[in-house]
């Protein structure tokens, strides 16, 4: 298994590739005397929407239009960006994928692919294979800049091509043509892969190794970006810490460079990992005004047993430090995380340590889910695996704990006129907006019509706005606008 950098060869057989497939469906839009169009289907993290934001860019360079919207649309060319952390994610794709038989059925033409971190696992490709004989190409995350060159060979072939490679590619995101989702915020992938191996993880098989992307591309994509007018950029990364540029650049540094342009309203970045994140990173979320005051740092356990068996190299102690650390530095920053349940061997006494240290972090939020085996991961295989009636009600117990703190959370808020970055409209039916704080809090809020603020939902996204708050709900806050920046 190697880490293979895209060339020059590859970028002349992508646009090779793209040349031949607009003129086969510009000839097929003639035949069908309609316009084409696509529909992917993102299913998973953030990094799958950067991933379907290319694949979206590419298709509509092959002269086809994206689908109204709804998710399971019918369209000439249908794409699952596959996730499988945990097995409902599967579950997903198997359900949704039935729908769009008799579609392929009545329509030969009508092309299904799949791709994304589902097709990494073995038996998921055999399961297509046996299966979905429907399903035209199947190819793994690592190969999207190679998804026109497949696309074309499947359609040459007319046969199902199952091309899944062993090899970690990292292409640049100046390769692709992108069609971002939301014209305020850009997802900017800094680094790809994951090394840490937790025990119960399927991401370092289904991503590969940690490569990072060169500091200079990242800089010249952001320096666009910020010349594009984009307000919003989110770093991501699996582990975005241990980012790795050249000449010894860190993840502070893309942090700090990202920051420089004052045209971002906000830097976000996702996700960190205890064992990484520097001092550094928490001193320039303190000090520079843009850089979000949110940090998502995973706890999964609060004891220490089950951290050392799920390969998180450090202790509860050492992450309360940490979380202490940040609270005490970024001046009302939120602190988020995630938390596992009913992983393999989790007695009674490991779970109750689990609710102690919820209830010292006082999580701002907290993503929490129930244990599930991935088949292939170390934890599969480990006894003691907890019977599921088990994990039901210890989840059932932390959802409790978790929510108390994040009402507290978003209760602090009540009274306060926030800042917030107006994201679109929350609910079309009595025109209530939402948008984030620099905290991360969700914020819906109505508009005042004796303010005589133009509400049409283009001119807004993406505006700075105050916001005064004057509800909690568990997992938002409600507020009337009281004015917008720039006005
Ligand atoms: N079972 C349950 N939760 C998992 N996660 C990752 N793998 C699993 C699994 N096998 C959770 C972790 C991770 C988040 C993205 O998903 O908490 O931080
Ligand atoms: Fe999975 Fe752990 Fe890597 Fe996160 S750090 S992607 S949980 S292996």
């Amino acid at each position: 298994m190697a880490i293979i950098k895209t060339t020059e060869n590859d970028k002349l057989e992508f646009d090779s590739a793209v040349n031949e497939l607009k003129e086969y469906f510009s000839s097929l839009s003639v035949r069908k005397g309609r316009t084409l169009t696509y529909n992917v289907l993102t299913y998973g993290c953030q990094l799958n929407e950067s991933d379907s934001e290319k694949l979206s860019g590419m298709l509509a360079s092959f002269g086809l239009e994206a689908s109204s919207g709804g998710e399971l649309d019918a369209a000439d060319v249908i794409l699952f960006n596959t996730c499988s952390i945990r097995e409902n994610a599967d579950r997903h794709l198997f359900g949704n994928l039935g729908v769009f038989k008799t579609l392929k059925k009545n329509d030969r033409d009508v092309i299904i692919a799949i791709c994304g971190c589902m097709m990494k696992v073995p038996e998921n490709v055999e399961k297509i294979k046996k299966s979905y004989p429907y399903v035209d190409l199947v190819f793994d995350p690592q190969q999207l800049h190679r998804f026109p060159v497949l696309l074309r060979d499947s359609i040459r072939n007319k046969k199902q091509m199952v091309n899944i490679s062993a090899d970690d590619y990292i292409a640049e995101d100046s390769f692709f043509p992108i069609d971002r989702k939301r014209k305020f915020r850009a997802l900017v992938p800094i680094m790809y892969g994951c090394n840490n191996f937790c025990s119960y993880c399927i991401v370092p098989y289904a991503r590969g190794r940690e490569r990072s992307r060169s500091f200079d591309e990242i800089v010249r994509e952001l320096s666009e970006l910020a010349s594009k007018g984009y307000k919003e950029v989110m770093l991501l990364g699996q582990n975005v810490n241990s980012y790795k540029g050249e000449d010894g650049k860190t993840f502070a540094d893309i942090l700090r460079a990202a920051s420089d342009f004052k045209e971002f309203s906000r830097v976000r970045f996702m996700s960190s990992h205890p064992k990484d994140l520097s001092d550094e990173v928490i001193d320039i979320m303190a000090t520079r005004p843009n850089v979000e005051k949110h940090l998502h740092l995973a706890m999964q356990s609060g004891s220490d047993k089950v951290l050392k068996d799920m390969n998180r190299p450090y202790t509860i102690s050492r992450f309360l430090e940490i979380a202490d650390k940040f609270r005490t530095k970024v001046e009302g920053g939120s602190l988020t995380t995630d938390i596992i349940v009913g992983f393999p061997g989790e007695t009674e006494e490991d779970f109750e340590e689990t609710l102690k240290a919820v209830e010292k972090a006082k999580f701002d939020a907290a993503f929490t889910f129930q244990y599930s085996a991935r088949p292939g991961t170390k934890a599969a295989a480990f006894p003691d695996q907890i019977p599921s009636d088990v994990v039901t009600e210890r989840f059932g117990r932390l959802t409790e704990y978790t929510n108390r703190y994040s009402e507290e959370s978003n209760g602090r808020l009540v009274g306060k006129t926030m800042e917030v970055l107006i994201e679109g409209i929350s609910k079309a039916g009595d025109m209530t907006f939402s948008g984030r704080t620099i905290t991360n809090h969700l914020v819906n809020f109505t508009i005042p019509q004796e303010l005589g603020i133009n509400i049409g939902p283009d001119y807004l996204e993406g505006r700075l706005c105050e916001v005064r708050i004057d509800r909690a709900r568990p997992y938002s806050v409600d507020g009337v606008l009281v004015s917008l920046k720039g006005e």
